[in-house]
């Protein structure tokens, strides 16, 4: 039994994520988790919100709430937000917890110890008409890598560059719109990554089995040396951690927090922390999924991100953990993805476009933008989001294939057999073949899911689908059924077996209907396959079943313009 560390890009707390976020990072993360808890191994999944940092305190400005009260709520709408959409996360934390105050505390001091950290007098922008500093997402302006004309701060959302708000050309206050800013005196912690360069290198370079996406930002601004600049961990705003070198006071530095940028992966660490709180469990449960010299040596800890978060994660986080002298663990694979579009143009959270968590909950149950996200994931490209691919991909893969198959075998054997596995009858060639195909399928299907290529894990669940309606459509028991009841019993005894079958392998993708399968097939708790002979043996004649509810509804033609239409502007 493996033991897995999975961790989610942790998504900001200013509001409902949209789902480009979604798929970027928590639903895939969710697919692997589950895939691999599904085959036995030991996993711990943990995501939480980003509390910190510009985007809380402008969306909570906007909201008129104290950012505190603010994050507060907006926990309790993403926690539920995500257990609409089924995400299994072992702990889903908070980046303001107090087991990040400290852990991020402690590791500045380690690294204030390692000689990492160095007092700088620097200058950051200050505005004159909202009389404050104005730090990363406090200003915009245009990016002055590729010309993007609303480029925050502390990144680019167009070409990734990270920034610093003294880099953008024509910088304007957010909360103003202000361009009566100046440069002020004020002193900062710096991390020294840049003398860490060789080792994140040979780290990097080791790394030989990453995706080309992660590796090529990672190489893209360590080569630049743009990764690499030391970068200012520390910020004059209110709402944050306290800027502390362990848990003594670091004179000068009172009244500032840390970055968040600096805080957030620390939180993966405290998240496993307020997962052993909330469960009643020692530090040694948590530590020895995150202490190579406490037990985390044999796990292998992976991390699911948007392709802007990229540098974080090869870079900077990495410099925390190396700086520290300690022995965490160290990221193994990082997944990233590019980015998925909406209907000819982007999501955008600022701007509210495309489709929001909670509006996708309200017009389809999970399991339908689950199929369709993961099955279009962004992997190789960036990826869009239509009505008419959705409602295509809906109604032929989910309603016509699946769906159809199970509605049509169950409905056939009420009618002919009963509410019960039918007895009689013996297997053919046919059923051999099916098998024998379906094994192969497996095969590729468990690879992909294990390589985490999941357009393609996404196919070949599509195949084995699509393999046994095509078996159903040639054995034809309503035909057989005339001339050879026997034979006609056998076909429905194995195509029932075919249902709990697809309940199982297809659980990662879309747990509810699985779920719904399995309990209609009395087979509730049924585990992966060895084999597919195997597990299509499962379910003996005489066994009750039920006949499911309809698995999945089609799309009409007319609800999708209805939605289309819906969702074509922006919303409040
Ligand atoms: O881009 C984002 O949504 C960030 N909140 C991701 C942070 S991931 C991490 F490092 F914690
Ligand atoms: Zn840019």
């Amino acid at each position: 039994m493996a033991r897995i560390l999975i961790t989610s890009a942790i998504p900001y707390i200013n509001g409902i994520k949209h789902l480009g976020n979604l798929v970027g990072s928590q639903l895939p993360a969710d697919l692997f988790a589950r895939y691999h808890r599904a085959r036995g191994d030991e996993v711990m999944f943990l995501c939480a919100t980003d509390e910190h940092g510009t985007p809380a305190e402008l969306a909570a400005t906007k909201a008129g709430q104290p950012v505190a009260e603010y994050c507060a709520e907006m926990w309790e709408v993403q926690d539920k937000l995500g257990k609409g959409f089924g995400l299994s996360f072992d702990h889903f934390g908070r980046s303001s917890s107090d087991q990040n105050h400290k852990l991020t505390q402690y590791f500045a001091g380690k690294l204030a110890d390692a000689g990492l950290i160095r007092e700088v007098d620097d200058q950051q922008m200050y505005s004159n008409t909202d009389g404050r500093f104005l730090p990363d997402r406090y200003v915009e302006g245009t990016c002055p890598n590729c010309g993007f004309e609303d480029a925050r701060g502390d990144q680019c959302d167009n070409c990734t560059k990270q920034l610093d708000p003294v880099d953008l050309i024509n910088p304007r206050s957010t909360i103003s719109g202000s361009t009566d800013l100046e440069m002020r005196p004020t002193k900062h912690l710096f991390l020294g990554q840049s003398t860490m360069k060789d080792q994140l290198e040979a780290w990097i370079d080791s790394k030989n089995d990453w995706p080309i996406l992660t590796t090529s930002i990672a190489k893209k601004w360590l080569n630049d040396g743009d990764g690499l600049q030391d970068r200012g961990i520390t910020r004059d705003l209110d709402w944050g951690i306290p800027v502390k070198r362990g848990d003594q006071d670091w004179p000068g530095m009172e009244g500032k927090v840390f970055y968040v940028w600096f805080d957030a992966p620390i939180e993966y660490i405290a998240c496993a922390g307020e997962w052993a709180e909330a469960n009643g469990k020692a530090e040694a449960d948590w530590q020895r999924w995150w202490r190579t010299d406490k037990g985390a040596d044999d796990v292998r800890y992976v991390q699911f991100m948007g392709k802007d978060n990229v540098p974080f994660h090869t870079l900077s986080f990495p410099a925390t953990i190396l700086g520290s002298g300690e022995p965490w663990k160290l990221v193994d694979y990082i997944k990233s993805f590019n980015y998925l579009n909406y209907d000819g143009g982007q999501f955008s959270t600022s701007r509210g476009r495309g489709i929001f968590m909670d509006q996708a909950l309200e017009i389809l149950p999970s399991d339908y933008w689950r199929w369709w996200l993961l099955s279009h994931a962004p992997e190789s490209s960036d990826s869009e989001f239509t009505w008419e691919n959705f409602q295509q991909s809906v109604n032929k893969d989910l309603a016509d294939v699946l769906g159809n198959f199970v509605s049509r075998v169950t409905k056939f054997c009420r009618s002919k057999f009963g509410e019960t596995v039918p007895t009689g009858g013996s297997y053919s060639e046919q059923e051999e073949a099916l098998i024998k195909e379906l094994q192969e399928k497996l095969q590729f299907y468990q690879a992909h899911m294990e390589a985490i290529e999941i357009r393609k894990s996404a196919s070949y669940l599509r195949a084995i689908w699509v393999a046994g309606n095509e078996y159903l459509q040639s054995a034809a028991p309503w035909a057989v059924y005339k001339e050879d009841p026997e034979r006609a019993a056998a076909i429905v005894r194995f195509s029932l077996n075919l249902i709990r079958l697809y309940a199982v392998l297809s659980a990662p993708f879309i747990p509810d209907a699985s779920k719904s399968m399995l309990t209609a097939m009395n087979a509730d708790g049924a585990e992966w396959p060895d084999t597919i002979e195997e597990a299509l043996g499962a379910l003996e004649a005489g066994q009750e079943f039920t006949v499911p509810e309809n698995l999945f509804r089609k799309i009409t033609d007319d609800e999708r313009e209805e939605w289309q239409e819906k969702f074509a502007g922006t919303r409040d």
